[in-house]
């Protein structure tokens, strides 16, 4: 599960990062050409590849832990107080995972189905910043983004550090200093990404 979300930590940056070309204001042009590159470079495909194994991979994971605990405890503690020893968060990163996964669903619908077909149909070229503009009119959608980036909010919180404790990275000096890392990844990824549909919605953006 470290690996994996190791993994899906960095394609956030990336992700995020690329996307990000829409600030520059210039009619999503540098954006465009970024994402044609991305789509078009070959050894990019491969990656991607292993981009959907590793999502797919990193939830059949996390679907085989939450039953191993619950095989490992079948009957309930007498007395338990959770709140005590962990925060709500780390205990709900299933569901949290889970509303991701229906997110990510839809979000892959939105948009990377119509630029892959445009893309191996080659009848058009096509333009991504054109296709957030159409999806991101709709305020639900927008509503919904927002939802979902809080769930990713608080799984990346948890999961960051979480990762790092997989690998036995768990020492007095340095957890505190990647606890600090993971809270300030969480928080600039998801106001990055919060910011794209409001942006484009709200028209703060060309
Ligand atoms: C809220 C802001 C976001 C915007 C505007 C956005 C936009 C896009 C676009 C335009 C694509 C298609 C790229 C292409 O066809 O080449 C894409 C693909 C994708 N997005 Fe997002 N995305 C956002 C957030 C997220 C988040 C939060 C996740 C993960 C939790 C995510 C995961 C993915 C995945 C897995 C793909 C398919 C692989 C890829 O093309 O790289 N996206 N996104």
């Amino acid at each position: 599960m470290g690996f994996t979300g190791f993994f899906l930590i960095m394609f956030l940056i990336i992700h995020a990062g690329i996307n990000a070309c829409i600030f520059l204001n210039d009619n999503g042009e540098t954006f465009n050409t970024v994402g044609h590159f991305m789509s078009h470079n070959w050894i990019v495909r491969f990656l991607e590849i292993g981009l959907f194994a590793g999502l797919i991979l990193h939830a059949i994971q996390g679907l085989i832990l939450w039953k191993q605990n619950r095989a490992a405890r079948p009957v309930n503690y007498y007395s338990n107080k959770p709140q005590k020893n962990s925060t709500w968060y780390s205990r709900s990163m299933g569901i949290l995972g889970t509303l991701i996964l229906i997110f990510l669903i839809i979000h892959i619908a939105q948009f990377y189905v119509g630029s892959r077909v445009a893309l191996y149909s080659g009848d058009r070229p096509h333009d991504l910043y054109i296709e957030m503009k159409e999806v991101f009119s709709e305020g639900w959608v927008v509503a919904l983004y927002l939802v979902s980036l809080a769930s990713l909010f608080w799984h990346l919180l948890h999961g960051f550090q979480s990762a790092f404790q997989t690998f036995g990275l768990n020492h007095k000096k340095y957890t505190p200093i990647i606890k600090a890392a993971g809270t300030g990844y969480s928080i600039i990824i998801t106001i990055l990404f919060a910011l794209m549909p409001l942006a484009i919605h709200f028209k703060w953006i060309n």
